[in-house]
């Protein structure tokens, strides 16, 4: 018979423990939100449906991130028990697996097994082996010690019948639970552990967001981005580069203020945070930008490639110019992007050189920068 594989996500947490001040599922783990990777490793042909839960406070934003896999959004409760009640029923799939939207680290593999677990057994629950002593204490003094052979600490996915589960959890009444085999075990029978995995944590308090990268499959939590800009000379006795002001006997034909150099360093930033270009967020055609300092626009890129989870790592900034002579201003445009990017001096390079009278360059018609950037997760 084939069956149809649902999965509950579950994700109307607040995520208190973390303290992020907002649901820690929202915070971003390696450029994206970490409720992004778990919904990513879910879309799978293996699963027909899947059901994520949200809270009403981030109903938007997690519509958002289930919109481009077409996962529905239901509201959750106030508890956790109380959200898998609400996603069982608009659940449509005969095989249901509960996930905590937490664990973002969960295998593809592991939630095959788990679909395949219930097929044969009719249950499925993740699960590893203690391998710590264990010991009960009270007001910090050890009392008990439980035996930890065949003791096991379980994680989701955690498959079962769609009927059974939601028998079980409409026997529940108003009681709460940690996981869903807790309530299979106590209203309808034995549960069916697998192999989970060790890197399947639960994402709880805000070290798990520093520790745990490298398991996303990302190579050293790095992203490099590159940026090129030109202007033509125009009418004008200076010119603006790196927010700073220098003299010279034409000015650059622009909408903004001509800054080739932050212009390209704001593509090269946003190309790296995987973000349109400053046409997209600052467009020539809006009166709003006629004339506009560029550097005010630059905090603002900095902000939307900081929210995404990013910080600076370093940027090198290529500049190919006749004229002015920019060796007497390099130090106070390093110093003024700097303070901008809220990094180090020691973090930004720009050079510059002539093109050898070569091309439009060299003709002293224009200006052009490269940059290249390379963000690092926070
Ligand atoms: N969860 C849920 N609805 C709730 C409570 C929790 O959907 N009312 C989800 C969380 O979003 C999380 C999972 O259940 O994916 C496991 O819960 P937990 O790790 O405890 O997350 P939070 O409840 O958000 O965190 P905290 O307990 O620290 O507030
Ligand atoms: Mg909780």
């Amino acid at each position: 018979m084939k069956h149809k594989v649902s999965a509950i996500i579950l994700a109307s947490g607040k995520g208190e423990r973390a303290g992020f001040c907002k649901n820690k599922l929202l915070v971003p783990l390696c450029g994206a939100p970490a409720l992004w990777h778990t919904l990513e490793k879910f879309n799978i042909p293996e699963i027909d449906e899947v059901v994520v839960t949200s809270s009403p406070c981030d109903k938007e934003k997690i519509d958002s991130l289930c919109k481009p896999f077409g996962y529905k959004v239901v509201t959750g409760g106030s508890t956790r028990t109380e959200s898998v009640k609400n996603a069982l029923c608009a659940v449509t799939g005969d095989i249901v697996l509960i996930h905590d939207g937490a664990r973002p680290f969960v295998k593809k593999e592991l939630i095959i097994n788990c679909i395949e677990s219930v097929k044969k057994f009719g249950s499925g629950v993740c699960a590893v082996k203690v391998t710590d002593t264990l010991a009960r204490a009270e007001l910090g003094m050890i009392c008990d010690r439980p035996d930890r052979d065949g003791m096991y600490r379980l994680q989701t996915p955690q498959g079962f019948f769609t009927d059974d589960i939601r028998e079980a959890y409409s026997l529940s009444k108003g009681k709460t639970f940690t996981d869903d085999s807790a309530v299979y075990c106590e209203y309808i029978g034995q549960c069916r552990i697998i192999d989970g995995d060790e890197s399947n944590i639960k994402l709880t308090y805000r070290e798990d967001f520093e520790n745990d990268m490298p398991k996303l499959g990302h190579i050293t939590g790095v992203k490099v981005g590159f940026g090129v800009d030109t202007h033509a000379f125009g009418e004008g006795s200076e010119v603006t580069l790196g927010g700073i002001k220098i003299p010279c006997d034409k000015g650059l034909v622009a909408h903004s203020d001509g800054d080739v150099i932050i212009h390209a360093l704001m593509d090269a930033l946003l190309s790296a945070a995987g973000l349109k270009d400053i046409g997209h967020y600052f467009p020539d055609t809006d009166e709003k930008y006629r004339g506009a300092d560029s550097a005010k626009l630059l905090e603002k890129v900095v902000e939307l490639v900081y929210d995404r989870g990013y910080a600076l790592n370093n940027a090198s900034i290529t500049v190919q110019a006749e004229k002015p002579r920019l060796s007497p201003h390099i130090d106070k445009i390093i110093k003024n992007l700097a303070e901008i990017l809220k990094t180090d001096e020691n973090n930004i390079a720009v050079s510059a050189g002539t093109n050898e009278k070569l091309g439009y360059i060299g003709q002293g018609l224009g200006i052009t920068v490269y940059c290249a950037v390379l963000l690092k997760d926070v």
